[in-house]
């Protein structure tokens, strides 16, 4: 049987920035996402870069006294190091100023432009550089200063401009029949309320190209215009999977999208301007936008207009990155908007990795490594107890799925946590320390019990952790190939007598500096 397709993208990231832990926050779900879907037997295409174009970049650029493309080169390598640190699976690395990508955004101005749907005027009205967006005036307000600000806090300045225009207005009812037939579409549901709610209050067309400045994508036949910067960066997802070649494999394969995964600062870009600019284009549409909430800092938006940014270097040194992608995932339930702090953090990795599933690991597996000889123990018959712990085991995959599916990822979390949960209270009820007296052979199975339950830990906590999953499965010997989701289940447990390597400890105690003294 050929293996589903499953094609997952991140936004593209501006390149004004030093990655923050906000944008690793971003990449680092979908990261779970597809290694949790490789496990599980699908072909992953997983796409992660940076938005390279428009007047922000070209800003950033000339503050640091450097031309766009230098300075583009540049601050993209910050991004790629990003997804090292962070220990990313992404299949691809885009940038918005290659060839293959100009050839794609240019590809889709035609497609639109000859289906009808653009035209020239001229542009007048406001326009933050901040958000590479435009406002209506009745969406602004003032700050303290008196200056006129959009609804994110950005600032606006007034464009005067010619421009071509997309006919927005037309999509309006498409769209509404679109959201309405493809429920799942956007999530989470808080979202998709907003998004209809703000078409139905009705669109206007879109400007969607400059002239006032160059650092961009020129729009065809007529290069005094540069294209939005917006339709240039959506563009990206078809970009990648080798469009305007719609013959080509990658594109039958991965195209529509299963999933963007996006902040909820950009959802409208993604969930109302892209699936018409599709729609408009004659091209199939995603299969579903999802947008994620903040991670706060010192109570506000991480950003660093706001001064406030914690750097991923700097989390993973002080905690480990395992730690921190558990954390991040676990803390705060996906979907809304969360604290990370130094007591949280904390607390989180001394309960549920040091004391729960890396105390699991470490006393069964010591108990094995002395008790029976260095080797998988010999089960006898099992009992009650015992079928029911596997059986919690082998089963907590299905619910998992569901939960990463509907990226849930602190509930799918959860339910693997349940499965660490029942494993600790048996090994308290079984006391396997003192079977060692009374009942040699059912201590054995006890223990036997205890690393088949652990086998099944590794396996599904590796699209989280994988570098710890990976050392709690050689702790068992099980082969390198033998770790997909495929070898859950009674078909391949561990065998009897095999010999295992001397355990170590996986999950350290955090113990803070100032404490230990
Ligand atoms: O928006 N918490 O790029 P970007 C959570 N280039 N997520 C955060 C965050 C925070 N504190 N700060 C930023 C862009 N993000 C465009 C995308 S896609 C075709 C073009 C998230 O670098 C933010 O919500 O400003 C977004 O999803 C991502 O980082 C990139 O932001
Ligand atoms: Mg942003």
């Amino acid at each position: 049987m050929a293996s589903s397709p499953y094609y997952l993208t991140t936004p593209i990231y501006y390149v004004n920035d030093r990655p923050h832990i906000g944008h690793a926050y971003t990449t680092l779900a979908c990261d779970v996402l597809a290694r949790f879907h490789r496990l599980d037997g699908r072909d992953v295409h997983f796409l992660t870069g940076t938005d390279e174009h428009g007047q922000k970049v070209e800003k950033s650029a000339m503050a640091a006294d450097k031309n766009p493309q230098t300075f583009t080169d540049e601050v993209s390598q910050n991004f790629r190091k990003l997804a090292e640190d962070m220990n990313y699976s992404n299949d691809d690395f885009i940038r918005t100023t290659e060839e293959r990508h100009r050839r794609a955004a240019q590809a889709i101005w035609k497609a639109i432009q000859d289906n009808g749907h653009i035209y020239l005027d001229s542009y007048a009205g406001w326009y933050s550089v901040r958000d590479e967006a435009f406002y209506a005036e009745s969406e602004l307000t003032k700050n303290e200063d008196g200056q006129k600000i959009a609804p994110t806090g950005a600032e606006v300045e007034w464009v005067e401009e010619p421009s071509y225009f997309f006919d927005l207005s037309k999509w309006q009812e498409p769209l509404l029949e679109f959201y309405e037939q493809n429920p799942d579409f956007i999530g989470p549901d808080s979202r998709r309320n907003e998004v209809v709610s703000f078409v139905k209050g009705g669109l206007k067309d879109l400007s969607i190209s400059r002239t006032s400045f160059k650092w961009g994508i020129p729009v065809p036949d007529d290069t005094d215009h540069i294209m939005y910067v917006w339709l240039d960066a959506l563009t990206n997802y078809l970009t990648a999977v080798g469009y305007p070649d719609t013959e080509n494999p990658d594109y039958s394969k991965f195209w529509p999208a299963d999933l963007h995964m996006v902040g909820k600062d950009i959802v409208r870009f993604h969930a109302v301007y892209w699936p018409a600019f599709l729609m408009a284009a004659g091209l199939p549409t995603p299969k579903r936008v999802y947008a994620h909430g903040w991670l706060l800092n010192k109570g506000e938006k991480m950003s660093k207009s706001l001064g406030n940014v914690v750097l991923p270097e700097d989390l993973v040194s002080q905690y480990g990155l395992d730690p921190v992608r558990y954390y991040l995932l676990r803390e705060v339930p996906f979907g809304n908007d969360g604290y990370i702090s130094h007591e949280t953090m904390v607390a989180r990795i001394n309960s549920d990795l040091a004391n729960d599933i890396g105390n699991l690991a470490q006393r069964s597996l010591s108990m094995v490594a002395k008790n029976c000889d260095g080797a998988v123990p010999t089960p006898g018959p099992f009992s009650e107890a015992d079928e029911s712990l596997l059986n919690a085991a082998r089963d907590v995959l299905d619910s998992a799925r569901d939960e990463f599916n509907k990226q849930a990822f602190h509930r799918g979390l959860e339910a693997i946590w349940n499965v660490v949960g029942d494993a600790n209270r048996y090994v308290d009820a079984q006391a396997p320390w003192e079977l060692r007296k009374t009942d040699p052979e059912r201590m054995a199975t006890v223990l036997y019990v205890l690393a088949e339950t652990i086998r099944h830990l590794g396996i599904l906590i590796q699209p989280i952790m994988p570098d710890a999953a990976a050392q709690m499965l050689d702790q068992l010997a099980i082969d390198e190939d033998a770790r997909t989701f495929a070898h859950l289940g009674p078909n391949h447990a561990l065998t009897a007598g095999s010999p295992l390597p001397k355990p170590a400890p996986v999950f350290p105690r955090y113990v803070d500096e100032d404490a230990a003294s």
